[in-house]
């Protein structure tokens, strides 16, 4: 596969035991385009341990920092409202594309401190979506193939960080890792890919999986009155609100586990490795299939049913997240590669979820389902039909 010798693994263990030993038996090994597409400098392709240790620093705490910005939970609150307010009157909504807008959106203000609809944001998006058609396709290198428009968008995208950049050159983290121009634009751009495709994904399935279960919704609906009813009118959400959202966690996890926004990652083999009397021989690619983890019925009950609460360990006055079931879930990839995002995405998807069930109910209007070749999307854009509740909040 890939034009390698691969082993494709479906197994816990095998893949805990490769995402762990990144930099000593394994390494990231993503394909030509993705390569040719991300540039050198991206996060995801360093395979030099110490280089991508000092990176993966720079991604962390730019990633902490718009966490601990006192206005980005507010941004992200006042970017729900504005969503849900732009829908209002409107009966059918293409779902996956709004959400795209709306990560996207998220991330420019985070990240590169720019106004949702600015001209220049704007044709950030386009490049980018030029950009994501050119991972799946065959690298040919001629002006009207996927690839070589991807790799141009590329370009493009980089030049505009650059601008950007250089109109807020005091940003002292970038400053700080003694980066190249070219250097500090992957480390946004990396930030960008990572953190709005994925979200919108999580944002989508989300939409998808709980209109087909009434009883989750109802669950969900009834965690997010009890945390707006002890709040002020249009008072934004905050820390202590997002604490609250314990159900609404196990549906994020419960969606991960099901839609699978990254189904797989890319390594090979630096040398020989044994696991259990079984031979990987250097060189070999090994593809961790995080989707066959998920979906193993040897593993989880009714692997194909949505279900939230088989994240639950309920007592009587109390309840928290199954550890056991965590441990047999690796959404968020593992090792040194583990998503630095994790908490980001979950977070921006609990305030979505908090706004929309509050002010919406939907239904699917066609019969759309997630694809995954090889990102998750939907085919059919998944249309839905809204329609707003009768109380504003
Ligand atoms: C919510 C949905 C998300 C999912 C399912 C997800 C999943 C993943 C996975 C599986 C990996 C490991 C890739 C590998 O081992 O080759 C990864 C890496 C990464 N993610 Fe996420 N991610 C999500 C959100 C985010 C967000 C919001 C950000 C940033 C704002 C982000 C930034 C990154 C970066 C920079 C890496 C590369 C880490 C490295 O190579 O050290 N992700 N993500």
């Amino acid at each position: 596969m890939f034009g390698s010798p691969t082993i494709v693994s479906c197994d816990l263990e095998l893949n805990r035991f490769v995402l762990q030993n990144e930099g000593r038996l394994f390494q990231s090994s993503y394909p030509k385009p993705v390569r040719d597409i991300l540039g050198k400098h991206s996060l995801l392709l360093i395979t030099d341990v110490e280089l991508h240790k000092k990176r993966r620093s720079v991604q962390l705490d730019l990633i902490n920092k718009f966490k601990c910005t006192p206005n980005f939970l507010d941004d992200v609150d006042k970017l729900c409202v504005s969503l849900m307010e732009s829908w209002r009157g409107n009966k059918l909504v293409l779902f996956a594309n709004q959400a795209k807008k709306f990560t996207f959106d998220l991330m420019l203000m985070n990240l590169l401190g720019m106004e949702p609809g600015e001209p220049l944001g704007l044709q950030l998006l386009q490049h980018f979506l030029t950009f994501m058609e050119g991972f799946v396709s065959i690298p040919i290198n001629l002006p009207w193939t996927p690839y070589a428009k991807a790799v141009k968008a590329r370009t493009r995208i980089s030049s505009i960080l650059k601008q950007v950049l250089k109109a807020r050159e005091h940003d002292e983290i970038l400053l700080k890792g003694d980066l190249s121009d070219e250097e500090k634009a992957s480390i946004l751009l990396d930030l960008l890919l990572a953190g709005y495709e994925t979200t919108s994904g999580l944002l989508s399935l989300l939409i998808y999986f709980l209109a087909q279960s009434p009883q989750a919704l109802k669950k969900l609906k009834d965690e997010h009155h009890a945390i707006r009813r002890k709040k002020k009118e249009g008072e934004p959400l905050n820390w202590e609100d997002y604490k609250q959202m314990k159900f609404t966690i196990m549906v994020i996890n419960e969606t991960l586990r099901c839609g699978n926004v990254v189904k797989f990652v890319h390594r090979k083999a630096i040398k020989g490795v044994e696991f259990k009397g079984y031979h990987i021989p250097a060189g070999w690619k090994v593809l961790p299939i995080l989707s066959a983890v998920h979906l193993d019925p040897s593993l989880h009950e009714n692997p194909s049913e949505f279900n939230p609460w088989r994240w639950n360990v309920s007592f009587p006055f109390f309840s928290f997240t199954d550890p056991a079931t965590s441990k047999k879930v690796i959404t968020f990839g593992g090792g040194s590669r583990l998503c630095p995002g994790s908490e980001l995405g979950k977070l921006e998807a609990a305030f979505f979820l908090h706004h929309l069930v509050l002010n919406y109910r939907w239904t699917m209007k066609e019969d759309d389902y997630p694809t995954l070749y090889p990102y998750m999307d939907f085919p059919r854009g998944l249309l839905i039909a809204l329609e707003a509740e009768t109380t504003k909040f």
